[in-house]
């Protein structure tokens, strides 16, 4: 059993944010699916928004996120994350992060669809990988802090699951610790933190065409959505309009700055098309840009658009994109000289893990931030480069409060309650692993073409059934075989599949990006308002001859 003062579950910028912070005040875990860079936020190529010039304001960028919301934000979160943005920002340039200046002097600022004002910082197109290499070595000199590479979360370990007496997501439940698997060795570990944060990413693999990394299988929502925490607006899934189309491109994203930078969508005849769907043409919001996409592919039947950014001058494409443009080239295309193939790929999940200002679930003690959160700050639809601000400063504000929980002194009384260490007991390898390969496409497929940009209720009651079926099985493969990271992602894939379904069923309106053919108008008066998923069913952690058993 391994004991910490602080678990934090994830490694992308809201994880290690928590991180640093944390550990001023207790002993800490970082406990991450991969390598300890690899997260959403390694490959994060626009930037983080942030107000930093005269001409800019908090009032304008929370407008334009408000705007971008569709109606759905929380205005008290968007104005306090647009105004403590620039200090958590600056707190990273004084870590080390190198932001692109111009000429050495000012930081160059980019443009993305939905903001007035160009605001984006970035570290050319690999942002991401500068916040991380800047934090990672950051923790790598801090003391009381232990890495937890390539093991992942199974299940949190409650309160109600130990005593039957409380019950699950209630007011009393509690967050003791997490199930951890070693995925190097097989092994679960029992972790016990007096508060946890969850920092695991989003769920971009649930479907076929992804611009995530490969651990974006949901494993946090899905663990919150079991141990009885509110999950808020999974409908809400964004689809970057502008990924690589090539079979071995693996849905390489092509940062909207490039649009930002004058790019030009256009169709297989040179034209353009979006001044026909929203007056900011190519800048405009992502929903409005990835849908007009999908409309014109499916009119004309072409298997992509092309980004043309052959007018601009090629020193500055290499220049200000050399990561993409070098991705590019491996694959045949020069951007500098022709325009690139493209298509609309599952980005970013919107919905998550409902938490207050404070990045605090409804269970105590247990914290959510970054991509796995619904804090209120993107409502139906994310602003661009938003979603690093969200992590950095929802991690920042919850540092605050989890120290503060370190000081009461109720937590002891509950290690000593035997939690029990995870024993495998009967279950046996499987000899039939074709049915985890099998399983994760039939539902990656089917959210593609059941549950993607465009939507109806036919093809969600459709997606419905089958989502079902499917979990039914994965329960059985999951009890009575020995658990893998496989099994782990295929039961988390198939559960956040679930809960995105019913997030589009319950909605019956369009809004952001929920768009649906059977509703196609947005209903203000009976909409707007989250959905909220929980599942309160009793799951107990008891030990019995056959091993740890935490009920289903
Ligand atoms: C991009 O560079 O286009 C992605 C930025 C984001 O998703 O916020």
């Amino acid at each position: 059993m391994i004991e910490k003062d602080f678990l934090i579950i994830g490694s992308g910028i809201a994880g290690l944010t928590f991180a640093l912070k944390a550990s001023q005040f207790g002993s800490v875990a970082i406990i991450t699916k991969d390598e300890l860079d690899e997260s959403a936020t390694l490959y994060a190529q626009g930037g983080i928004a942030s107000v930093m010039t005269d001409d800019d304001s908090f009032e304008l960028h929370a407008n334009d996120t408000l705007e971008a919301g569709r109606g759905l934000c929380r205005e008290d979160v968007v104005r306090i994350i647009c105004k403590e943005g620039p200090s958590c920002v600056r707190e990273l340039i004084e870590l080390g992060v190198q932001f692109t200046r111009i000429r050495g002097k000012d930081y160059h600022l980019s443009r993305e669809g939905g903001h007035s004002k160009d605001r984006i910082l970035h570290a050319n197109d690999l942002t991401g990988r500068e916040i991380e290499r800047t934090m990672i070595e950051a923790i790598n000199s801090r003391e009381n802090t232990e890495i937890f590479p390539h093991h992942m979360l199974i299940d949190f370990i409650t309160l109600s699951r130990l005593d039957a007496k409380v019950a699950p997501g209630s007011s009393q439940d509690e967050a003791l610790g997490a199930y951890i698997l070693d995925v190097k060795t097989n092994r679960v570990k029992t972790f016990v933190g007096k508060t946890t944060l969850l920092a695991s990413g989003g769920a971009g693999k649930v479907y076929l065409y992804t611009s995530n990394p490969d651990t974006a299988t949901g494993d946090g929502i899905a663990a919150a959505y079991r141990a009885g925490a509110r999950i808020s607006n999974m409908e809400f899934v964004q689809f970057h309009p502008t990924c690589l189309y090539h079979p071995q491109a693996k849905s390489f994203l092509i940062s909207e700055t490039v649009r930002g930078e004058g790019g030009i969508l256009r169709l297989k005849n040179g034209s353009t098309f979006m001044e026909n769907y929203h007056s900011l043409g190519c800048l405009a919001p992502r929903d409005i840009v990835a849908r007009a996409i999908d409309h014109e592919m499916k009119k004309s039947g072409d298997d992509c658009v092309y980004l043309d950014t052959t007018h601009i001058e090629g020193y500055h494409t290499r220049e200000r994109f050399p990561n993409i443009y070098q991705t590019c080239l491996g694959f045949g295309f020069d951007m500098a000289r022709e325009p690139i193939p493209v298509v609309p790929a599952a980005h970013y999940t919107c919905g998550g893990v409902a938490v207050d200002l404070n990045g605090q679930t409804n269970i105590r003690r247990l914290f959510a931030s970054g991509e796995v959160c619904y804090s209120g700050l993107h409502g139906a639809n994310r602003l661009a480069s938003n979603s690093l601000l969200e992590g950095l400063v929802l991690s920042h504000r919850a540092v605050a409060k989890a120290a503060s929980l370190l000081k009461s002194d109720d937590f002891s009384k509950h290690i000593t309650r035997d939690i029990p260490e995870w024993d495998s007991g009967s279950a046996v390898d499987s000899d039939e692993s074709v049915v985890v390969s099998h399983n994760w496409d039939e539902i990656r497929r089917l959210m593609w073409n059941y549950v993607g940009i465009v939507r109806s209720d036919k093809r969600l009651y459709r997606a419905e059934r089958r989502i079902q079926l499917l979990l039914d099985e994965i329960k059985e493969y999951y009890w009575n075989f020995t658990i893998t990271k496989n099994t782990l992602e295929l039961r988390n894939i198939a559960l956040t599949a679930q809960l995105i379904i019913m997030g589009a069923l319950e909605r019956k309106e369009s809004r952001g990006l929920h768009f649906t053919l059977d509703h196609p108008h947005t209903d203000d008066q009976n909409w707007k308002k989250d959905t909220v998923l929980q599942d309160t069913t009793r799951r107990l952690i008891t030990k019995t001859s056959h091993g740890t058993t935490l009920h289903e």
